[in-house]
């Protein structure tokens, strides 16, 4: 920490020793970051250890989950030794299930609303009871997917909404990795902090990243660390790593494709969106 340190600052932790030390010992209190990458990254595994924290620290922990169902996110934390299950019996966790779409389940989604989803974040908090809360969206594109225009103004809202429930926030964002383009720049403006998780594919061997490029109020590390998901453990984070541009780079005909598509977004975009 520096001369100027934010002690003042209360930060959560995020459950990885190691990730936290790369923003000052955790996230401050009451902010909403945006989790961004590439399939199977880590970003729901990483969540998974934000809640798992909250859980083994007593805070109110709200997980909503749109790709998996909520026993898949059940049978993924058991993996690493985090009993989700027994968290809900206890009242200390909500997960809500925005993939199984209602089912007579009080905590499920009936569609990718942007309203019920507020909604149905709210109740839970009043479920579990006053105090600090840890929120996880998981993801945030689902409720744009067939309007992309919208997901900065949607970002906008929740944040907006949510912030007097003293929720510090983990909001996914599929789209917004392989490029500056495409749909995720919505989340990553409004956001008070962007963890990128990245991959590629070197000597035939897959290899994860992450690397943290936004926190305010917060002097973060600027590299990028290879990561592990290690069986019964988790994420690990391994040396900062020199990561080769060529790694990373898209195809020609792949970027050519997204400024096309980022062209005709913009096109798409209605006059009262902004803010
Ligand atoms: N028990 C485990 N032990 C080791 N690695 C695991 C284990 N469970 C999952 N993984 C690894 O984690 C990956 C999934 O990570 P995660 O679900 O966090 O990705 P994601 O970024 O959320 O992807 P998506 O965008 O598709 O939801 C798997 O593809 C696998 O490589
Ligand atoms: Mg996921």
């Amino acid at each position: 920490m520096g001369l100027y340190g934010n002690n003042s600052i209360e930060r959560l932790s995020t459950g990885i020793r190691d990730f936290d030390r790369l923003i000052q010992g955790g996230i401050p209190r009451g902010f909403f970051v945006a989790v961004v990458g590439e399939p199977g990254t880590g970003k729901t595994i990483f969540c998974q250890h934000f809640i798992a924290e909250g859980i083994r620290v007593g805070d109110k922990n709200i997980y909503v989950t749109t790709e998996e169902s909520r026993e898949s996110i059940i049978r993924q934390a058991a993996q690493f030794g985090w009993d989700f299950r027994k968290a809900i019996d206890e009242g200390k966790l909500v997960i809500i299930d925005a993939l199984m779409g209602g089912r007579d389940d009080l905590w499920s989604l009936h569609s990718l609303d942007i309203e019920e989803l507020i909604n149905k974040i709210i109740e839970a908090k009043k479920y579990l009871g006053y105090g600090r809360a840890r929120l996880v969206v998981d993801s945030m594109s689902a409720f744009w997917l067939d309007k992309p225009a919208m997901a900065r103004k949607y970002s906008y809202y929740v944040k907006r909404v949510l912030t007097r429930w003293d929720f510090t926030a983990l909001l996914v964002s599929q789209y917004a990795v392989t490029t500056s383009l495409g749909f995720g720049f919505g989340i990553e403006h409004v956001a008070d902090g962007i963890v990128r998780f990245r991959r590629s594919i070197a000597s035939g061997y897959l290899r994860r990243y992450v690397i943290v490029e936004k926190m305010r109020q917060t002097e973060h590390d600027l590299r990028m660390y290879e990561v592990e998901i290690v069986n019964g453990v988790g994420i690990r984070l391994k040396k900062p790593t020199p990561m080769r541009r060529e790694d990373l780079a898209l195809p020609r005909r792949v970027w050519l494709k997204m400024l096309e598509s980022e062209i005709l977004r913009q096109a798409e975009v209605p006059e009262d969106e902004e803010q």
